[in-house]
């Protein structure tokens, strides 16, 4: 059996969490798109964790972690985070391993990232993380691969580039694996696949371009860990109670100071809603309906993953966002001009607020009414069930009405 997570808004969902929660019941846990962009966090036993590249399995002691061929990696980045880990008590050696067909990121694509950014007339806000260059690489047929290191086409890099790479070179080769044939010997193994970024940041779904360049969707599972999708048994969309931003590009149900007065900081400081990459403040703002149905749709999404409704305990009423006005015409589909996402004003649902503190909820059952009734019309608006429900940022605050890895 293989369960699917991916982000259902742009990123920052609570992924990481919900990786290591659902981790438990997997043997194997596979990151199949994404680089050090992204920051996913996990608390457990007291300590937390902060991983950009590796697959947020890793806290669990006796799970295989696998960075798939979707992913682009910064050998840097990569060995920091494992030295990082080592420091906190986990131990990697034997049960981590990365795709030969994965592409590397060198110092030099860093430094153009950063440059081609600084000449954009509408800057994305990248990471700097050289995430856009590499797969650009790659999709012009100039990439490097894990694989490639130890060939011909190690022998035609520059000078700079093999003095960089010459460190990790053999530290890399005991990591790799031939990732298909990896992924067809473990076929009986309950596996996981943990996704980046979120579909509305991903390069074909995505509100195109202020998106990330890798495929963040739930399709990128396939390609990106080498099994065909035949192969994705349940796939989970993650989602907060709000919507978040990092960096530039539109967001139709961002709070403003003139029609929501300080919401906007209030839930930033409630939701701690700082980057885990970068450390910058997250753009917030309503629930997104359109854009999260959109986001079911596109990725045959089974279950939604609802996060951070704790956020909400004290607020006399939580609103959701449910159609847009553009032009004056309200619509309720996700557009695919940045332009008309920009125009986009959102229309608004209002709830009354639970007013009691879902942090202490263990069960569904312990749900208070009225926050069932608002997760109830998230689940009838998106045509999608709520199956799992973090309320808080504890690996114990987070609890299931189905049962996980079954095929229901
Ligand atoms: P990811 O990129 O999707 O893995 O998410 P991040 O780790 O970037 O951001 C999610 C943040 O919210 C982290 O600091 C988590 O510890 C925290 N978090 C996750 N789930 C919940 C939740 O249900 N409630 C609250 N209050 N915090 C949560
Ligand atoms: P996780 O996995 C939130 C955003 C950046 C920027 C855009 C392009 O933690 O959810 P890039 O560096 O990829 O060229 O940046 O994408 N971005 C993220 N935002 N969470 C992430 O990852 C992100 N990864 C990239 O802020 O707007
Ligand atoms: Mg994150």
């Amino acid at each position: 059996m293989n369960i699917v997570v991916i982000g259902a808004q742009w990123g920052d969902e609570g992924k990481g969490k919900i990786v290591d929660y659902l981790a438990e019941g997997a043997q194997i846990v596979i990151r199949f798109s994404g680089g050090a962009n992204a920051g996913h966090t996990i608390q457990a036993d007291g300590k937390t964790y902060k991983l950009h590249l590796i697959p947020s399995g890793i806290v669990h002691p006796d799970k295989i972690s696998i960075l798939g061929t979707g992913m682009v990696i910064d050998p840097q980045a990569l060995f920091d985070e494992l030295d990082a880990l080592e420091k906190q008590g986990i131990s990697w050696q034997g049960r981590l391993w990365i795709s030969d067909r994965a592409h590397l990121v060198l110092p030099s694509y860093k430094a153009l990232d950063k440059a081609m950014e600084a000449r954009r007339a509408r800057p994305l806000g990248t990471t700097g993380r050289g995430i856009g260059v590499s797969y650009a690489m790659k999709a012009q047929r100039d990439g490097l691969r894990l694989a490639d290191l130890y060939g011909s086409i190690y022998e035609t890099l520059s000078a700079e580039d093999r003095a960089f790479l010459e460190p990790y070179r053999a530290r890399l080769k005991e990591l790799t694996i031939d990732l298909p044939t990896f992924m067809a010997g473990n076929k009986s193994k309950r596996k996981l696949f943990e996704g980046a970024q979120g579909v509305l940041l991903d390069l074909d779904l995505g509100t195109y371009p202020f998106v990330s360049s890798g495929s963040s969707a739930a399709a990128g599972a396939s390609l990106g860990s080498g099994v065909g999708p035949k192969e994705l048994d349940k796939i989970y969309g993650v989602f907060k109670a709000y919507s978040t931003r990092v960096g530039n590009g539109p967001f139709p149900s961002e709070f403003t100071p003139e029609r929501d007065g300080n919401l906007g900081e209030v839930i930033r400081e409630l939701g701690r809603e700082y980057g885990v990459t970068t450390g910058r403040p997250r753009r917030c703002g309503y629930l997104d309906l359109v854009a999260l149905r959109y986001a079911c749709v596109t990725n045959s999404i089974d279950a939604l993953v609802l996060t951070h409704p704790d956020i909400y305990d004290g607020f006399d009423e939580v609103k959701v966002c449910v159609a847009y006005e553009i032009d004056s015409e309200r619509t309720e589909v996700f557009p695919s001009s940045a332009d008309d996402l920009e125009k986009a004003r959102p229309v608004l649902k209002s709830f009354p607020g639970w007013k009691s503190s879902l942090t202490e909820c263990r069960r569904f059952e312990d749900i208070p009414n009225r926050a069932r009734d608002y997760m109830s019309f998230i689940e009838e608006y998106t045509g999608t069930p709520i199956h799992i429900v973090s309320v808080g940022p504890g690996r114990d605050q987070t609890f299931f009405q189905q049962e996980p890895w079954t095929s229901q």
